[in-house]
């Protein structure tokens, strides 16, 4: 199965017929990258100055925008450039929403927003931790977010101006890397859970799936002979394209490219067209437990 599916979508706020609307909310739940060749965030001419790394404050490898509270963090913009900065990922924040909206309306107001990230840094040749490094194919887990078994999706654009693409590499199926690697994760230690809580090292409760999907995501990224050996599907998402994919159900990693545009959104799995395909249902079917 290629792991890419692609949706002739020119614009941000055309609704699907029912039909594939119901077809392509299933390939993602199924797990594709749906691929939207012809979707372009457009920039302003005035915001095509934000294209460069020098607006990050500090080692910061991306702006963070919250579209809750309107609040952008990350940026050493100040004054107007602060203000346009934010409208630019405030109006890519809304239009990610219209996007899922259309091709998922299944979802509806069960989809609830997360942050929106700018990241105009190069990804190739950064230097990180093993466990940070996102050019090792992983699933998606939030050490300081848990998500009690919630799915992740995120919508991204690429917005890069010298029509440079954004590589990645499509690992194996989360069936077959979580039959690897679930045998081997030790349980989460009694008390712990409550302990990084009250450190406020998690926002909430870690719960036994949170605890599972991140010693899944840091095993296969530390993992370098699984790393080497296993099956990765390199695809190259062009300049001016859109996608959306679960990343907490397909394995990724990100080779290079500059300059991208991402929205985060949580999905209960009752809110699922099929839960059976989501990441906790997967383990609990594994563990022959509750997870969440
Ligand atoms: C990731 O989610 O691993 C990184 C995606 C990207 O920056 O292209
Ligand atoms: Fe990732």
């Amino acid at each position: 199965m290629h792991p890419i599916s692609t949706l002739e979508l020119a614009q941000w706020d055309t609704p699907l017929e029912s039909t594939p609307a119901a077809e392509a909310t299933l390939e993602l739940e199924r797990g594709k990258v749906l691929f939207m060749p012809r979707l372009a965030f457009a920039l302003s001419q005035s915001e095509s100055r934000f294209l460069s790394p020098d607006w990050l404050e500090g080692s910061a490898k991306n702006v963070s925008f919250d579209p809750r509270t309107d609040k952008i963090a990350h940026t050493s913009a100040s004054a107007g450039d602060r203000v346009a900065l934010a409208a630019m990922m405030s109006r890519f924040a809304q239009q990610a929403r219209r996007l899922i909206t259309n091709v998922c309306p299944h979802y509806g107001d069960d989809l609830s927003p997360g942050l929106t990230s700018f990241r105009p840094v190069q990804t190739s040749g950064r230097m990180t931790s093993p466990k940070k490094d996102d050019t090792r194919v992983h699933i998606d887990a939030f050490a300081s977010r848990p998500n009690q078994g919630r799915r992740i999706l995120r919508v991204f654009s690429n917005v890069n101006p010298r029509g440079e693409p954004r590589i990645w590499e499509i690992g194996e199926t989360f069936d077959a890397m979580a039959d690897r690697f679930a045998p081997r994760i030790a349980r989460q230690a009694p008390g712990s859970a409550w302990l990084l809580e009250k450190l406020h090292i998690t926002k909430g409760r870690r719960s036994a799936y949170d605890h599972v999907m991140l010693r899944l995501h840091d095993t296969a990224k530390l993992d370098v002979g699984y790393q080497r050996a296993t099956v990765k599907t390199r695809f190259e998402f062009p300049a001016q394209s859109t996608w959306m994919v679960f990343t907490d159900r397909v394995m990724h990693a990100a080779l290079a490219g500059q300059f991208l545009l991402e929205q985060t959104f949580y999905l209960p799995v009752a809110a699922m067209l099929d839960e059976r395909y989501s990441p906790l249902r997967i383990l609990e079917d594994i563990y022959q437990r509750q997870l969440a």
